[in-house]
């Protein structure tokens, strides 16, 4: 019999072709909560990238599931743990969209430091007025990488060439610090990158140890007028204390792929009602989710999740 298979989030069509060969294949971008769980009592496989949170209840619903596929990275919206007591396979892509997001990142500092969203509003208004949109050259600038594992290091890498002083954080390096070469530090200690770097970049997994890594206290330890660049998950910052931090200016502006809650990204706006108020401030440069968004990452993502499903039924025949 073939496979029920439910797509809720876009992904590349060249992954739909191979899925569509050999299953019962549905789409239901932007499904409400009560049509996912109506779906999922049916489906042995269901595709999600962030938009869904695959929770013990969802779980639950889902009797005949055999795999959730995450196209994607993170799985900070699963719930692991209750997914492996009921033996049902989670499969992800962990480097196909690195590359995108790491440029991406890249793209974020570059547009900080020449302050390319106010630079776009005012000649919107017809204000040319060149002295108004001086910014900064990222030589020279510390910048401190938080989380240094597949995107963070693609991030330092590029970031090197830019001539820029390195500092990178990750809780599971096992010496405290390393000098790795001139311009560039590994470090377990938050702090040590906190007191000194220009801008922060985070690169971090959200895990339940993580949540409100940045808070009250860690913008409190930041050079003033640090810059901070997210685009890993949105709770690892405490977004009350961004928005304080931005007020006394020790944050001078922050550029977001990620806030909470996730922003509807598979709905056209007349069909939803989501609002934020991070939208409204002007020294908060807020992108939807789009750090993967490239037909490379999509088409790569896309392709290795409908393999690693298809060649799970084809073993199972
Ligand atoms: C990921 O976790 O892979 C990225 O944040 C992009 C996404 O959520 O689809």
């Amino acid at each position: 019999m073939k496979p029920n298979i439910v797509l809720f989030d876009t992904i590349h069509a060249s992954g739909i072709d191979i899925l569509k060969g050999f299953s019962n294949f549905s789409i239901a971008y932007g499904a409400d909560r009560k049509r996912t769980l109506e779906l999922c009592a049916n489906a042995n496989v269901i595709i999600i990238k962030s938009s869904i949170y695959i929770d013990r209840e969802l779980i639950q619903a889902s009797r005949k599931l055999n795999i959730v596929a995450r196209a994607g990275t993170g799985i900070d919206n699963i719930d692991i743990d209750f997914l492996n007591e009921r033996k049902i396979k989670l499969f992800t892509s962990n480097t196909g969209n690195s590359i995108s997001a790491a440029e991406f990142t890249i793209m974020q500092i570059l547009n900080l430091q020449r302050k390319t969203k106010e630079t776009i509003q005012r000649v919107a208004n017809n204000d040319f007025r060149r002295h108004l949109f001086e910014g900064y050259e990222l030589f020279g600038k510390i910048i401190g990488i938080v989380g240094y594992g597949n995107v963070g290091k693609l991030v330092a890498e590029r970031l090197k060439v830019f001539g820029c002083k390195l500092i990178c954080y990750d809780p599971e390096m096992s010496k405290e610090r390393l000098e790795l070469e001139d311009n560039f530090k590994l470090t377990n200690q938050l702090e040590d990158l906190l007191k000194v770097a220009d801008v922060i970049t985070i690169h971090a997994r959200l895990n339940k140890f993580n949540r409100h890594m940045f808070s009250k206290k860690e913008f409190n330890l930041m050079k003033p007028g640090v810059q901070i660049v997210n685009t890993a998950r949105a709770d690892l910052i405490d977004q009350e204390a961004l928005v304080n931090a931005i007020k006394k200016n020790i944050v001078s502006h922050a550029a977001l792929d990620v806030i909470s809650p996730e922003m509807p990204s598979e709905l056209p706006p007349e069909d939803h009602s989501y609002s934020n108020f991070l939208l409204k401030n002007d020294r908060i440069f807020i992108t939807p989710h789009i750090g993967a968004s490239t037909i490379e990452a999509q088409k790569r993502i896309s392709l290795e999740i409908s393999m690693k499903i298809r060649d799970y039924y084809e073993k199972r025949k």
